[in-house]
């Protein structure tokens, strides 16, 4: 029997992850959104059999067996909250949550439910990351040294849009700093120092973001932003060379090895192509075993994420309405 997912939400990436589920052999059954309308547009869009507004009404049925939660970060706490109290599964986006708090009470959730819950960290399960720690593990460019990491894009200032809107948890940290961060944490362990200097949108969230890690055997360097075309590439460095992860390095298509300035290797890098369906494969794993937390992606690692991402928002002065 295949999968049946619930998606809640009907944005860009709500669609990307309908198609990569039904990719990976899933059936998406239900769509919800806050708007009727937009719930219908979407359903008929991606052939989908349920609409719902509000979001909720898609769990009444009871009839799902994952819920993919790909609404906007200020509503990921109540929707994955309702999931887990209705025994559904979930698969929700990143930034998990708005803050420590949140998270801590979403996995109590899960606990107690005894259900399958798991950040949708996607990089973490493609094939370049894993290539990238098999090489730090083979010792291939010596211990990691430094990393350093940037994820700039341009989008339009628009204070009323996710990316810069506070009142949806907006910023360019949560959003794409977090691939950074998830990097640098797997590379170098957790930093026991960090620094971090924004330039703040109008809005009060952050536009851009410069910080620095000393981490126990290493530094990292690492940058976001939403109003700087940089790209989106990371290197690590080791005394014997370095390997970089080329654009977008969270879920990168090519792999490259220096010594110095020679390039002694490049590959193309099997399955990246695949994009969303390797983390639908883990959902789909971990259910058919019945297991509640992924152990590439587990619930730990979502608590540590969110907690650097507290640390790194304190420091710059972000804060959420009603946090
Ligand atoms: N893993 C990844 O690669 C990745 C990539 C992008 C985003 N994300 C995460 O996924 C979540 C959603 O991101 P997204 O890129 O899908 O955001 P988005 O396209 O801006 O959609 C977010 C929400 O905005 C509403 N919306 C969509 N189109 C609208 C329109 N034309 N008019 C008014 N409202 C509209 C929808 O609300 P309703 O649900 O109420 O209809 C939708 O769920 C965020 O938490 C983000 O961080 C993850």
């Amino acid at each position: 029997m295949s999968v049946r997912w619930g998606v809640l939400g009907t944005g860009s990436i709500a669609a990307a992850l309908t198609e990569a589920v039904r990719a990976e052999g899933g059936e998406v059954v239900a769509v919800s959104s806050a708007d009727p309308a937009r719930a219908a547009a979407f359903a008929s869009a991606y052939d989908i059999e349920r609409h719902h507004a509000p979001h909720h009404e898609l769990l009444a049925a009871g009839d799902l067996d994952v819920a993919y939660v790909a609404t906007t970060n200020d509503r990921h706490h109540a929707d994955v909250l309702a999931c887990l109290e209705a025994g559904v599964a979930v698969l929700a986006e990143k930034p998990f949550a708005l803050d420590l708090a949140q998270t801590d009470e979403l996995l109590a959730a899960a606990q107690r439910a005894g259900v399958f819950l798991m950040e949708a960290m996607w990089m973490r399960f493609q094939p370049a990351f894993l290539e990238l720690e098999r090489r730090l593990e083979a010792g291939q460019i010596g211990p990691p040294a430094l990393l350093t990491a940037h994820f700039g894009i341009s989008l339009p200032v628009d204070p009323t849009r996710r990316w810069f809107a506070r009142e949806q948890g907006g910023g360019s940290l949560v959003d794409v700093g977090v691939y950074p961060l998830t990097l640098a944490l797997a590379v170098l362990g957790e930093p026991e120092e960090i620094t971090a200097l924004a330039q703040l949108a109008d809005t009060g969230v952050d536009a851009q973001l410069a910080v620095a890690m000393r981490h126990p055997t290493g530094l990292a360097s690492w940058s976001c932003s939403f109003v700087a075309d940089l790209g989106v590439e990371a290197t690590v460095a080791g005394p014997e060379g370095s390997l970089r992860l080329h654009a977008p390095f969270h879920h990168a298509p090519r792999l490259t090895r220096h010594r110095g300035l020679e390039l002694v290797e490049d590959l193309v890098v099997p399955g990246a192509e695949l994009g969303y369906r390797h983390e639908v494969r883990e959902v789909h794993r971990c259910l058919a075993a019945g297991r509640t937390q992924s152990e590439r992606m587990p619930w730990e690692l979502t608590r540590t994420l969110m907690r650097w991402l507290d640390a790194l928002r304190a420091q710059v002065g972000v804060t959420y309405p009603g946090r």
